[in-house]
């Protein structure tokens, strides 16, 4: 059989949304990519004035915020459409400011037992690739198919500078790369769900090669897992 539930995770720019999101399209499956999460209620709190350092505050807004994860409802290159509470946030989540933030809010101990509950909850009925830090960790242990990706620090950086480019954000090569060192530290440094390696996850390692090279490899191992032989 092949897998139902697909847990990917890796460090910022791996290339796992873009990959994960064309393996789903491929497969007919959900597709949900975890970060989102965090950046909503990270991008809500800024804009309600709730104080970044004050977890009481930001866990109590996790818990009460509305966040869904929809169809693409208008056509500008978004994976996605993401609502909280009603409006559309999709943008605003990868301005600068919450990528400065998302990493210290993914750290308190409420706001990821929030999401986590609600992730489980998106991945009950299987058929589902899941994108994130901690989704073959912790969210979904006894994923069928767990994946972790990863590249070279400084290819994650050119990535990350490039989307900015394509966006109308630029910002300068040196900067994108001193704020992935600093998320990659707090994200596999912070005492809950660190940014690991899942056990039984196999590791890709995408520095030197292309989407379309990644997502090939990864559906010749997901047809791989279906075969008759395999089961
Ligand atoms: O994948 P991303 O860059 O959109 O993720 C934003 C932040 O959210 C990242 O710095 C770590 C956090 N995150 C997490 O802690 N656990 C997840 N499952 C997904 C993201």
């Amino acid at each position: 059989m092949k897998p139902s539930t697909i847990a990917i995770d890796g460090p910022a720019a791996s290339g796992k949304s873009t990959v994960a999101e064309r393996v789903a399209h491929q497969l007919g499956y959900l597709y949900l990519d975890t970060g989102v999460m965090y950046r909503a209620v990270t991008w809500a709190a800024i804009q309600r004035n709730v104080p970044l350092e004050d977890e009481a505050a930001v866990t109590d807004l996790a818990r009460a915020l509305h966040i869904d994860v929809v169809s693409p409802s208008v056509d500008d290159g978004r994976q996605y459409t993401v609502l909280t509470d009603g409006v559309d946030v999709t943008w605003d989540i990868r301005r600068p400011a919450v990528d400065a933030n998302v990493s210290l809010v993914s750290t308190y101990r409420g706001v990821r037992a929030e999401m986590v509950r609600q992730q489980r909850r998106v991945a009950q009925g299987g058929r589902i690739v899941m994108v994130g830090r901690d989704i073959g960790s912790v969210v979904l242990p006894d994923a069928d198919l767990k994946i972790y990706m990863d590249a070279a620090v400084e290819e994650r950086a050119r990535r990350r500078w490039l989307e900015l480019q394509e966006r109308s954000k630029p910002m300068a090569y040196d900067d994108v790369l001193a704020m992935m060192r600093s998320r990659d530290q707090i994200d596999s440094q912070r005492d809950i769900s660190p940014l690991c390696i899942p056990a039984g996850a196999v590791v890709f390692d995408t520095t030197e090669l292309s989407a379309e090279e990644v997502l090939a490899q990864l559906l010749a191992l997901i047809e791989r897992q279906g075969c008759p032989a395999d089961e």
